[in-house]
């Protein structure tokens, strides 16, 4: 028996990218992420995804769906077409109209519940229920337009640290750079009770995310949020800034971060691919950062991607 629902929209798009260079793969899929961000704010758009096969399996080559509703349909796939092109991204694209409810849900598949920081915090999709082990302290967070459900690997060693720093001594002022979905603030917010926490994006998209990921975990009033550079920020102190942003915007910035850390302040740096760390070192070294001497292995690295720990020197 065909269930009746009101029928909806895809857009696939299997994307080229070159499997056999890292540096090549990722720069497609940072190319991809824009062409998402850009699509979601779209009339007519309900929701965009982007998908890494080496994440999260699946798919062969990376992925860019769009949904929407059948009368957008055309409009959406020359949307996608034109941005592909000026984004220098090729690829295969199939649309079509399904009215299915296990289509509706499919792309639900690729998300999961995900226990970080070795059992503190639970990362959980709304439509995931909690399991009665689960760690109490939690944030809710579906996928939406900007960069961060926590399944990438420098989002993922940022949570890590997180998760070590807050059971240690209470960090008073953090600041999220770069903040994305706020998922770094939320769970600094969360984990660290009684800590003020800024976060910062230059796009304004990723700005409305975060505040609505933290409206959504009740957390909005933990959060002060900006738009723009480091800059913006003026002479405020933290004591614990992290920086999920690629390595050629952390290096040009390495002593704008320091004037905004005080002494002894705790800073990550992920978003580094493992032949950027040397440069990225050196830059927060001449600025007047140290290895954080308490993480072992330094620098933590997951798949191809490096965290770069450090204190502020006094
Ligand atoms: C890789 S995402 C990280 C998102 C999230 N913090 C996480 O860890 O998953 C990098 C974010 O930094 C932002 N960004 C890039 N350059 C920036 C800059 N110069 N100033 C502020 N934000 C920037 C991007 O808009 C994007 O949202």
């Amino acid at each position: 028996m065909t269930r009746q629902t009101p029928p909806w929209a895809i857009v696939t798009i299997d994307v080229d990218a070159e499997r056999s260079s890292r540096d090549a793969w990722a720069a497609t899929l940072d190319l991809l992420d824009d062409v998402a961000a850009v699509l979601a704010s779209a009339e007519g758009i309900a929701g965009v995804e982007t998908r890494d096969p080496r994440t999260i399996g699946g798919p062969e080559s990376p992925q860019l769906v769009v949904y929407t509703a059948p009368e957008f349909l055309d409009r959406a796939q020359r949307q996608a077409e034109t941005l592909m092109h000026d984004f220098g991204l090729r690829g295969r694209l199939r649309a079509e109209v399904r009215t299915d409810d296990d289509w509706r849900d499919a792309w639900k598949q690729f998300y999961r519940a995900q226990i970080l920081g070795e059992g503190q915090l639970l990362l959980r999709p709304s439509w995931i229920e909690r399991q009665p082990q689960d760690p109490p302290v939690e944030l809710v967070l579906d996928p939406g337009r900007a960069f961060g459900t926590g399944l990438h690997e420098t989002t993922q060693l940022c949570l890590d640290r997180i998760c070590a720093l807050a059971r240690g001594p209470a960090a008073a002022r953090v600041l999220d750079l770069g903040c994305g979905s706020g998922i770094l603030a939320l769970a600094a917010a969360r984990l660290m009770p009684s800590a003020a926490i800024v976060a910062i994006d230059d796009d304004p998209e990723a700005v409305e995310t975060t505040r609505e990921n933290a409206i959504a975990n009740d957390l909005q009033a933990r959060i002060e949020l900006h738009t723009g550079d480091v800059d913006a920020l003026g002479a405020d102190a933290f004591d614990l800034v992290l920086a999920n942003i690629r390595a050629q915007t952390l290096i040009p910035r390495a002593a704008a971060i320091a004037t905004l850390c005080r002494s002894g302040a705790a800073v990550v740096l992920s978003g580094i691919l493992d032949d950027e760390r040397d440069e990225v070192a050196r830059a927060y070294f001449e600025a007047g950062f140290v290895r954080d001497a308490a993480v072992e292995p330094w620098p933590r690295q997951r798949g191809e991607w490096v965290a770069i720990d450090l204190r502020r020197a006094p």
